[in-house]
């Protein structure tokens, strides 16, 4: 067990379910141009690990399965890391063609202002039944471009210079025809572009949007990977100034569909980070913003009328405190939050290659002089002793003593209420606290 009660108190939020909450606004904004899609949005956050990962195809020594990054209840319980975690379920249940699950989902990980442990996705699926089109006397491929025909026509610029299959870097998998797999791309890619074309012209009309909007969109297709499908993309737009991804998605391994029950049926998967798209549509500035109660906040946010951009009712000042402190010599034996338990001293990861549902960005590989420590423990402290009065938890500085070997790092924590002005002892004793809870939990020698 490594998850903390302030964890556990984000489940019954549902933030996804809120009347009137952005995320709930954009839920529905996606869910309105998947008609005839089945969805779910009430599936339970506490799953298998053969849910969560092995199901997926995900290797046992995959990053993602470990405590510095995961949320374990038991050893075979976690917190859901992302909605594909019902992706065997929901293809076993056979209820429809097309899903979409969106759903709370949880991750150790860094504190800024684009990164909460606890977050929502959507996920989304479309499947074929290759019997069906025996039946009928057609090709599947034939079936699937019937129906790439009735999906809306956009005009908007599509970079997609790769080959639909590579492969080395793209690969098909064994039980499937080029000529199928053409197709199915042809479908996921028509169908999330107009997707995401709703999303941003939405985002670009929305009332005091910067200049930089009046940029006509662009968007683009690139390759990815996902131990769950093949081949994989990812789908990227043009937004104030940079390519931001914004979706990852592909064939789904036939594997998952044979062992769900249905061998016959093939198809694609997408997933994405609900907060990422939100905060751009909305320009919302930081990601605790979701989680307020403050009517100041959610007063701005309506179902009923069009999206109009988040105005920020503070500016309340920031604080900055640093901590420095000795890691834990090499070998010793007690432990930490961390200590012991990470079998691997592999970097943190996202469970797949993408961050487009999630923005992680990993931090470097701890020296092996530091078997036990991992930066996600850190936060993990920060945020039990500060909840939402963190903004941002920074590495400033890191240093290997010439003769001892011993490492020293220096975090940044930087202290802010969205809704109040911090009082000077308010910081200090948050900051105290930290301190010792870093000793105590981590075992490392404060300077
Ligand atoms: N589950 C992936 C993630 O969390 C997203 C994804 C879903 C990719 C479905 C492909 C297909 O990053």
């Amino acid at each position: 067990m490594n998850t903390p009660s302030s964890i556990l108190d984000a489940i019954p939020r549902r933030l996804h379910l809120q009347p009137d909450h952005p995320l709930t606004i954009t839920r529905k904004l996606i869910e309105s141009r998947f008609p005839g899609y089945k969805a779910h949005n009430d599936l339970f956050p506490i799953v298998s690990t053969v849910q969560n990962f092995d199901s997926l195809g995900f290797p046992t020594d995959h990053v993602g399965r470990n405590r510095t990054d995961t949320y374990y209840l038991n050893k075979e319980t976690v917190l859901r890391t992302h909605t594909s975690a019902h992706q065997a379920d929901t293809f076993r249940a056979n209820e429809s063609e097309g899903y979409l699950i969106s759903a709370d989902v949880y991750r150790r990980d860094a504190i800024d202002r684009s990164h909460y442990p606890a977050f929502h996705q959507m996920e989304g699926a479309r499947t074929w039944d290759r019997a069906q089109a025996a039946k009928e006397g057609k090709s599947l491929a034939e079936i699937i471009w019937a129906d790439v025909e009735k999906i809306p026509k956009h005009n908007v610029v599509v970079e997609d210079p790769n080959p639909t299959i590579h492969a080395e870097r793209n690969p098909l998998q064994a039980t499937h025809s080029a000529e199928e797999v053409e197709a199915i791309a042809a479908h996921l890619k028509r169908s999330l572009e107009d997707m995401v074309i709703t999303i941003f012209n939405a985002a670009k009309s929305a009332t005091g949007t910067p200049d930089t909007s009046s940029e006509p969109l662009k968007i683009r297709w690139v390759e990815a990977y996902f131990p769950f499908t093949s081949p994989s993309w990812e789908l990227e737009v043009w937004w104030q100034g940079e390519w931001l991804e914004v979706l990852g998605s592909g064939i789904v391994s036939q594997p998952i569909l044979n062992n769900a029950s249905v061998p016959d049926r093939v198809g694609w998967a997408f997933g994405l980070g609900l907060e990422r798209i939100a905060m751009l549509l909305y320009s919302i500035p930081d990601i605790r913003l979701f989680w307020s109660n403050d009517s100041r906040f959610l007063s701005q946010f309506s179902e009923a009328g069009p999206i109009k951009t988040f105005v920020p009712f503070s500016k309340y000042p920031a604080c900055f405190k640093d901590v420095s402190f000795w890691l834990q010599a090499k070998k010793s034996a007690a432990g930490g939050a961390g200590a012991g338990a990470s079998s691997s001293n592999q970097p943190p990861a996202t469970t797949s290659s993408d961050s487009a549902t999630s923005t992680i960005v990993p931090p470097a590989a701890p020296a092996p002089t530091t078997p036990f420590f991992h930066e996600n423990d850190v936060m993990e402290i920060a945020r039990e002793v500060c909840g939402d009065l963190v903004e941002d938890v920074r590495l400033v500085d890191e240093f290997e003593h010439p003769k001892t070997g011993r490492k020293s790092m220096c975090y940044r924590i930087n202290y802010r209420s969205l809704e109040r002005t911090l009082t000077n002892e308010e910081t200090n004793e948050l900051h105290e606290r930290l301190r010792e809870l870093l000793v105590e939990r981590l075992g490392v020698e404060l300077r």
